[in-house]
């Protein structure tokens, strides 16, 4: 057992005799795993069905000569011109009309017969020739699936929609009732009259859209669906396709079930303050999706990346504490895009593990660097890979309520996944783990689960809520939840649901988002404000985004709304006793007022916080079965608290300094709760 490290590897843009140098280089800097044949299919099949496998023939013996595993792709992820000029209908269409080219990459209808049959025909060839390879450690199939086309609204696409949506509904008339058509003379009198949400005068159908997110996600799993069962004929190394961190394209609880192990691709902004807690929030569901099984980070920039308008350059340390971020929070692998820096095409600026300066370089010498850690904490001693890591604390996430809580018409710009932040954020910064769960799945194992903003909720997810708080867990829900059904029928009689009503105590009876400036003027503005005040929040405090007239039926009011025609109205409510409770949050409280409010959440949840770790600001402090990382992320040393063994540096660590981008792995500390 090995903690996996190393990158895509894209020899193909090479002279051949780099490859040797190389195999070289990975050996010194500790690399184990390479991601090969990523972008390969026009080499590989440069005409239709002539395929050349000599190069990567070569490319793999060499690997497996140097010791290196291979993480074999199954170069699906951009096809070849070729296949654009004989079949133009494989090429995607906005939903304007616009029909996309190639010379980029991923230039391809999801749901195309012809695109899914080529590439079945390429895997069937790959998997006949590598599966009984020696250095084959795992396949990797496509890449970052919707990643640039995740939606298509070709008439291929148009045709496979009304597929799904007569196996979903059978017959029109569900389908009419569902989407609500009664609404501006949308009825219609037959599948065959439905479309995909093309560009259209006003708000689309609101069920329509949701269900085409729903379809599209679908439509891209039929894709990987449609080449592990090729793989899956032949070989039995495991699979994975990476996953890219909270992607609202695809459903990744529907696809997770569906992996070997989770892989994930995560590049954090070196410029915002707020990436290293966000890039934890993204590890932490990584994590959860393989219901706490180890998973692999498959792609992290060394530094910089190339697309966005300002491409910060990780600074010194900062490459190596995010990736320790990834292991203290369940992974089992640290790899890279890419390789070797590109030397020409769209992504020769972003960092590659040898840089376009060579090895006598600071990026080179800290891969090299964490390639020797990672050996060192390698094995059965140290006991790291494989192991799990605790969580009391969960959030519940799902697809549905994002897609449909984020569509146009809806009572404020709520985004969702700021929403998920700011619980995450302040219930990690009280140095408390995190899963996330879908709000139907198995709650048992947690004390407290908070559902924010769940604005599509099935009555079995209400129902699923309901009984954790009903039998002794404590839950906490935040606004915008239970809106809707999962049609985006509204819930009548006060917003809510029947059994979070009984369980909270509480009913809504009109939303009062504060007024927004305009975000879009030159200079923005800032996020809509609402005055509120509460000793649970820290005193007098602001909330955003979202504010509500509150109707308490059986529960205790803890913090108001304090000013405007919302005044003495409940922010925050409370239902239970002194061993659990139900809570209503009905505003996002700010950063300082939610971290009080989650720390009075967790003492009614029975949550311990662990024992300061360290002294000092923005400290991350994980522990993962017998160990406990702690990261500085803060400007300033921290000084470590933590009895035990630094495996980092061999010394003890309380006492010790860590500097900024500074880490340390405990051993045999006093144990955390
Ligand atoms: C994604 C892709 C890679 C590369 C990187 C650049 O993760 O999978 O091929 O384009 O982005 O950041």
């Amino acid at each position: 057992m090995t903690i996996w490290y190393g990158g895509d590897y894209n020899p193909e843009q090479w002279p051949r005799e780099v490859w040797d140098e190389d195999v070289t280089l990975m050996q010194r800097g500790g690399i184990s795993l390479a991601t090969v044949g990523v972008f390969s299919w026009a080499r590989l099949e440069p005409r239709p069905g002539e395929y050349d496998f000599a190069w990567l023939d070569d490319v793999l013996d060499t690997l497996h000569a140097g010791g290196i595993r291979v993480d074999l792709a199954t170069a699906t992820a951009s096809p070849p011109p070729w296949l654009a000029k004989r079949h133009p209908e494989t090429l995607p269409v906005t939903e304007e009309g616009v029909r996309l080219a190639v010379g980029s990459r991923q230039q391809y209808c999801p749901s195309s017969p012809v695109y899914r049959d080529r590439a079945r025909q390429l895997v069937t060839r790959l998997v006949e020739r590598y599966a009984q390879h020696p250095a084959l450690e795992l396949w990797h199939v496509n890449n970052e699936y919707g990643c640039h086309v995740s939606h298509c609204y070709c008439e291929v696409s148009a045709a496979a929609f009304r597929t799904w949506l007569e196996a979903k509904y059978a017959t029109i008339e569900e389908l009419n009732r569902a989407w609500g058509t009664a609404f501006w003379s949308q009825h219609y009198d037959a599948f065959d009259e439905v479309e995909p949400p093309r560009a259209a005068p006003s708000f689309r159908n609101p069920t329509q859209l949701l269900d085409f997110d729903r379809f599209s996600s679908d439509e891209l799993l039929a894709c990987y669906r449609s080449e592990v069962e090729v793989i899956r004929a032949t070989s039995e190394v495991p699979i994975t396709t990476n996953f890219m961190g909270f992607f609202k394209p695809v459903d990744y609880w529907t696809w997770a079930r569906e992996v070997d192990i989770v892989s994930d691709d995560t590049y954090p902004d070196p410029a915002d303050p707020l990436s290293a807690p966000y890039a934890a929030m993204v590890r932490d569901l990584m994590r959860s999706l393989g219901d706490g099984a180890p998973w692999l980070l498959m792609e992290q920039s060394p530094s910089a990346v190339n697309w966005r308008p300002q491409n910060a350059a990780k600074a010194p340390g900062q490459m190596r504490a995010w990736s320790y971020q990834s292991v203290a929070r369940g992974a089992d692998g640290i790899l890279f895009f890419q390789w070797r820096q590109s030397a020409a095409g769209s992504e020769k600026f972003h960092s590659g593990m040898v840089p376009h300066g060579g090895t006598d370089t600071r990026v080179w010498r800290e891969i090299e660097q964490l390639g020797g850690e990672l050996r060192r904490l390698s094995g059965d001693q140290v006991g790291l890979e494989g192991s799990r890591v605790p969580a009391q604390v969960a959030i519940a996430l799902d697809w549905d309520s994002w897609w449909a809580l984020e569509q146009p018409a809806s009572p404020t710009n709520v985004s969702y996944l700021e929403t998920l932040f700011a619980w995450h954020h302040a219930l990690t910064s009280q140095g408390v783990t995190v899963d996330f769960v879908r709000a139907d799945g198995d709650l048992s194992g947690y004390r407290l689960v908070v559902a924010p903003a769940h604005f599509v909720a099935t009555d079995a997810q209400l129902e699923n809520l309901a009984s954790f708080a009903d039998s002794g867990g404590t839950l906490v829900v935040g606004f915008g939840t239970a809106i809707t059904d999962e049609h985006l029928h509204v819930r009548l009689g006060g917003y809510l649901g029947e059994p979070l009503r009984r369980t909270l105590g509480v009913w809504i009876e009109e939303f009062a988002p504060p007024a927004a400036p305009d975000l879009r003027a030159v200079g923005g503005g800032a996020a809509p404000s609402v005055a509120l005040d509460g000793e649970v929040l820290g005193g007098s405090a602001a909330g955003s985004i979202w504010a509500e007239y509150v109707r308490v039926e059986d529960a205790a009011t803890v913090a108001t709304f304090a000013d405007g025609a919302l005044a003495g109205w409940p922010a925050v409510t409370r239902r239970g006793g002194d061993a659990s409770a139900a809570w209503y949050v009905a505003t996002l409280p700010e950063p300082d007022a939610l971290r009080h409010l989650a720390a009075r959440v967790l003492a009614d949840a029975g949550v311990e916080l662990p024992p300061a770790a360290a002294t000092g600001a923005n400290l991350e402090v994980v522990r993962r079965g017998e160990l406990v990382f702690v990261i500085n992320h803060g400007a300033e040393d921290a000084e470590l608290l933590l009895e035990g063994t630094d495996l980092l540096t061999g010394h003890p660590s309380q006492g010790a300094k860590l500097h900024p981008q500074g880490v340390a792995v405990i051993d045999g500390m006093q144990r955390l709760g």
